[in-house]
């Protein structure tokens, strides 16, 4: 039996999976995330979240391809990297699915701890504008309608905590669980934030998805993590606190902000060494390939 108290429920196993798949299409129509055409890439990490994923939106019939993105972290065959890519390989072997592979250090001539090193920046950040690049580079290039990336309720209500506590109105008018395409982006949707963390586990568990259980040793301690803490004991005073705070934040308050993020996508060029749309002349991804002195600008 798996308890879910936000929704004061327990379910048995095929319920449980059933409700999985049916917060996903009820996220999908409540936000007009996919047609049933729409040619999808996932972006897996090897983890739950984008495991479970990439499963659901198989098993309720979407196209769907994953992408996997190697970002040279933990050294060696025992290192985070490595271990997560053979989770997403193995998936995709299992459930004879296709899975695109990016290797930054291959490719690009660094790993993401010494390209965060070296251009200064605190990994997670070198690491997540690199992710947002390639992510959408690789649905432009191989035509794909939609990137859907794994985030979950608990992630998208932590990074609205952190938002929020710095009123940062620009990332707030962006905070949406669908980014529409623009020319040179595809569209971007996270189908799971009708779903909790324990939720995408137990899913995992439950449907015999083996993951990556480790988090990513560069995103230990930081606060995001720390967020996460906070909702989570007030989600226990208060079941449904989280799911309020971020759908009722969508409902009521995201419309007031979202005309900045409109404006951010206005006046982008193409940026010189790789040709995605920005606002400099260089990307913020080949800005990161120049500081690290890596290979592959232009490429
Ligand atoms: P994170 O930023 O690690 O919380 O991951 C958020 C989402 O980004 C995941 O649910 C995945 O959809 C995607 N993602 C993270 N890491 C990778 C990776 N190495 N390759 C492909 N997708 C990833
Ligand atoms: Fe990007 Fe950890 S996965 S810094
Ligand atoms: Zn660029």
């Amino acid at each position: 039996m798996m308890e879910v108290r936000r929704h004061n429920a327990g379910f048995c196993q095929p319920c449980f999976l059933k409700h999985c798949r049916d917060q996903v299409s009820r996220a999908i129509h409540d936000f007009d995330m996919l047609g049933p055409d729409d040619r999808v890439l996932v972006a897996v990490s090897g983890g739950k979240d984008s495991l479970a994923l990439w499963d659901i939106l198989l098993d309720l019939g979407y196209q769907a391809d994953g992408l996997y993105l190697g970002l040279g972290i933990g050294a060696g065959r025992d290192g985070y990297s490595h271990t997560s890519g053979t989770f997403a390989r193995d998936y995709a072997a299992r459930r004879g699915a296709t899975l695109i592979e990016v290797d930054i250090p291959t490719e690009f001539g660094f790993d993401i701890p010494t390209g965060a090193r070296e251009a200064k920046r605190a990994p997670c950040s070198a690491c997540g504008l690199s992710k947002r690049h390639l992510f959408n580079r690789a649905a432009v290039d191989g035509g794909y309608d939609v990137v859907a990336t794994g985030h979950n309720l608990d992630d998208e209500a932590a990074v609205l905590f952190g938002n929020v506590l710095r009123w940062e109105t620009a990332y707030l008018g962006r905070q949406a669980p669908v980014l529409p395409a623009a020319p040179g982006f595809a569209r971007k949707i996270k189908p799971l934030v009708r779903l909790g963390e324990r939720e995408m586990a137990a899913y995992c568990v439950l449907s015999g998805i083996d993951y990556i259980v480790e988090e990513c040793p560069m995103a230990v301690g930081n606060k995001h993590l720390g967020y996460k803490d906070a909702l989570n004991q007030i989600e226990v005073q208060s079941p449904g606190a989280k799911a309020a705070f971020y759908f009722l934040f969508l409902d009521r308050v995201s419309p007031m902000f979202s005309g900045i993020a409109d404006e951010e996508r206005e006046g982008l060029q193409p940026c010189a060494g790789c040709g995605s749309p920005t606002t400099g002349e260089w990307c913020a991804f080949c800005k990161l390939v120049a500081k690290v002195g890596g290979s592959g600008v232009g490429a």
